[in-house]
Formats: C-alpha cells, sequence, structure tokens
C-alpha cells in the first residue's frame, strides 16, 4: 500500500515510524516532513486541501491519516470521499466537535454525557451580563480551534472582564472568537482516553498522562505538550472502567445523531468527586501522547486502521507491550512565546540503540540538523518500570545538544 500522512510534527514522526513497520506498506509520503521523518517517507510540499487531493489522485495513495485538526474542520474528509479515495477521520460536520466548543456542549448536554454547566454567547454586552450567573472560578472558552490557547480560568470578575476583552474587542482569536462559551469550573484532576472509533464501536487505546506546563512542578504557560507517560499510573481500575462507560455513550449518541465517523476520538475528562466529567473532544491524536502510546503497540497500525475504516475493529485487535513508555520534549528556549530557530542540533548519534527520537520541529540543511519549531525533539523509551524508563531517557539527553535547549527534568515524576 501507499501511504499519505498529512502533518510533520512529532504525532505524525511516531505514525509513520510505526507505518513504516507495517508489512502491508510499501511506501509513505508526508505532508511535508521533517529532519526525522524524511529518513522513513518521501516529503511533498503541498499547501491545500486540493493539492492533497490532486496528489492522492495521481500517485495512487490507498490510503491517506490526517495527524492536525485544521485540515480535518476544513472538509478535507469530505473532499477525499466525494472522490472516493480513502482516509481516515471525521467529516466537516463531525470535525466540529473540536471545531466548536458550543457544538460539543450542545452534543454532550442533548445525550446527558456528564460535562459542566455552561451558556454560550455571541455579543460582549450579553457575555458581561452572563458572568453574574456564574460562580468564581469560572472558564471562558472561545468557540472556535485556537491552538489551545483559548481557554481562560478566570478567578474573579475583573479577570473575566479582561478576558472577554481580549475575545469580543481586541479579537486576539479573529472569527474563532466569535463566540464563546463560558463554564463552571470543575475541581479535580484531568485524563483522557485517545479512542478508535467506527460507525458502531469505541476502543480505547492504552491511557497516557501528559505534561501540559512549561515549568518543572507543573508550573508556568500552557504548552503543546513537553512530556508524556504511559500507561497513566493516576488511572485506577475503576476510574479507568467509569471513562470507558461514558465513552461508549458518546459512541452511541454519535451514532443516533448521524455524526458517527471512522477515525480518532479523544477524550479530555474531568475527574471530579462527582465523577467524570467531559471536558472537550479532539477528532485527532494527541501530541504527544501517541509519541509513547504507538511504541506500545504491539499490532500492526495500519491493519488496525482498516478495520476501523470497516467498521470491524474490536478490542481485540489491539495487543500491548507490558512495559512503561516515556517521551521528554527537547524545546527551544523561550518556547512557548518567543524562540529562536536554525540551531544546529549535535549528539543524536550518541544515543542508546533503543532509544528513539521523534522529531517534532527540526530540519535537515545540508545533512546538518536544525531546530525548526518550539518543540524540537521529543527523546523516548520502553523499559520495564518508570523509573528506568526516566533514567535512560535523561541519561541520553545529557549527550544532546543544541543553542538554547529547554526541557522539564521532572517528565514521569508522579
Ligand atoms: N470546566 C473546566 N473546569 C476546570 N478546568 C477546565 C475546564 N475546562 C477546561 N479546563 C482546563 O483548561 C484546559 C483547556 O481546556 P480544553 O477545553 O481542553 O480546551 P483546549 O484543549 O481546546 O484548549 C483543560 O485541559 C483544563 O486544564
Ligand atoms: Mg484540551
Amino acid at each position: 500500500m501507499k501511504i499519505l500522512v498529512i502533518g510533520n510534527g512529532g504525532r505524525e514522526h511516531a505514525l509513520i515510524w510505526k507505518i513504516a513497520q507495517s508489512k502491508l506498506v510499501d511506501k509513505i509520503f508526508s505532508v511535508t516532513g521533517n529532519g526525522g521523518i524524511n529518513k522513513i517517507a518521501e516529503s511533498v510540499n503541498l499547501t491545500n486541501n486540493f493539492e492533497i487531493l490532486d496528489f492522492a489522485k495521481n500517485n495512487n495513495i490507498d490510503l491517506t491519516i490526517v495527524g492536525p485538526e485544521n485540515p480535518l474542520c476544513e472538509g478535507l474528509v469530505d473532499l477525499f470521499e466525494e472522490n472516493k479515495l480513502k482516509i481516515f477521520g471525521p467529516n466537516k460536520k463531525s470535525a466540529q466537535l473540536e471545531g466548536s466548543k458550543e457544538f460539543t456542549k450542545e452534543f454532550l448536554i442533548r445525550n446527558n454525557i456528564p460535562t459542566a454547566k455552561y451558556f454560550s454567547y455571541t455579543d460582549y454586552n450579553s457575555a458581561l451580563k452572563g458572568l453574574d450567573d456564574f460562580k468564581y472560578p469560572l472558564v471562558i472558552k472561545a468557540d472556535g480551534l485556537c491552538k489551545g490557547k483559548g481557554v481562560f480560568i478566570c478567578k474573579d470578575k475583573d479577570e473575566a472582564i479582561i478576558s472577554l476583552n481580549k475575545i469580543f474587542l481586541d479579537k486576539i482569536f479573529g472569527e474563532e472568537g466569535n463566540k464563546i462559551v463560558i463554564e463552571e469550573f470543575l475541581q479535580g484532576f484531568e485524563a483522557s482516553l485517545i479512542c478508535l472509533v467506527s460507525k458502531n464501536n469505541i476502543v480505547p487505546l492504552e491511557p497516557a498522562k501528559d505534561y501540559k506546563k512549561i515549568g518543572e512542578g507543573d508550573i508556568g504557560e500552557n504548552t503543546g505538550g513537553v512530556g508524556c507517560i504511559s500507561p497513566n499510573p493516576l488511572l485506577d481500575e475503576n476510574t479507568e472502567k467509569e471513562l470507558n462507560t461514558i465513552a461508549k455513550k458518546i459512541q452511541k449518541s454519535l451514532e443516533k445523531e448521524d455524526l458517527a465517523y471512522n477515525g480518532i476520538l479523544f477524550i479530555g475528562f474531568m475527574i471530579t468527586e462527582e465523577g467524570a466529567k467531559v471536558l472537550e473532544f479532539n477528532v485527532r491524536f494527541g501530541d504527544p501522547e501517541t509519541e509513547v502510546i504507538l511504541p506500545r503497540l504491539k499490532s500492526d497500525l495500519v491493519d488496525v486502521i482498516l478495520k476501523t475504516m470497516n467498521n470491524e475493529i474490536s478490542e481485540d485487535d489491539l495487543q500491548w507491550r507490558e512495559e512503561y513508555c516515556l517521551t521528554t520534549v527537547l524545546c527551544s528556549g523561550g518556547y512557548p512565546d518567543k524562540y529562536e530557530t536554525n540551531k544546529e542540533i549535535v549528539g543524536l548519534d550518541k544515543l542508546d540503540k533503543d532509544i528513539i527520537v521523534f522529531h517534532n520541529g527540526t530540519k535537515l540543511e545540508k545533512e546538518v540538523l536544525l531546530t525548526n519549531g518550539g518543540r524540537v525533539l521529543s527523546v523516548t523509551t520502553l523499559a520495564d518500570s518508570l523509573e528506568e524508563a526516566r533514567n535512560i531517557v535523561y541519561e541520553n539527553i545529557a549527550r544532546i545538544d543544541f543553542d538554547g535547549m529547554y526541557y522539564r527534568k521532572d517528565i514521569g515524576k508522579i
């Protein structure tokens, strides 16, 4: 088979790394490659959904897998399906589960799935008035896609007004902030399930715990994720069962509402004293979760995806390694704010054999590997214990260097 993978971060490198191990695959193309991906896939420079469609048609691509959310929300799957091409992911309508917070809240409430109480607003004055209907802290969310920056937790009314000003008056999210959701603040700890969804089943992958804050001890700004471990030691068996039950209910509701699709559903939960509540959905693989989940998957990923697309997937199709997997993300100094790129990366040739380095933001120029993003490399290993995985990863990171390199030293410390 010929496979096309859209997206060029660490998540897509992990996908391509796993796809390359499939006996079903002859050739992989990547839009648009990076310093690591280019060693196992051919990079193709396509800049919009129509170019991607043309490429897939002209090159007899058998299956397209989409990493990031934007092409899904823009209707890439609809375009492929109209042209009878195989693609893994939701169409534009179902992608609203990620693309619109209001759409998701309405879906959850309509189907009696536990979630925080909310109201939505389309103008500044009614949102301002609405603030009085909530206790503090409260949560303000821009409706649309904001690259993980669209959520404000406000401890008092002053902070809430500042957030409303940013969204409605300064328009920092442009049109994505034309609508907002205000919701009650939920106390608890977060957990997520990444699931394969088909039109008749939902199958959770092994759980992972990601590290979102830039600073050690979980302080400072939110990032895309700077570390991850799998399995998630914080998730006990009962909670896992509860999450699986909610996931089943979500799948049934998607089916009932003609929103079912063949792809990935990432369910973000807050585990509260009253039980688990859904915070949000994503309709694609998580990053960096993918970097620790796929190394633990023994089964052939392409086979698993094809079964999901044929509505034949079940839990028995997934075999897992017992080991722990840990990844620490090496970042450019300054990330998630301003950072510099084009710094030479050295030391990757000195790493232990069984270390896996997924490239998030790198490029190869005249044989020299350079940084090319805020997140640069995900240094990953499997080991029998979390402690051992931590030790191996940090020993190996000490051999890597680039100007301004920053990473959290507490990934895997619970
Ligand atoms: N109702 C809520 N109560 C408490 N924290 C919340 C709530 N909603 C969101 N959060 C926090 O904000 C983060 C981002 O919110 P989320 O809905 O996942 O949006 P996105 O990932 O699109 O930025 C969550 O991971 C969680 O930490
Ligand atoms: Mg989120």
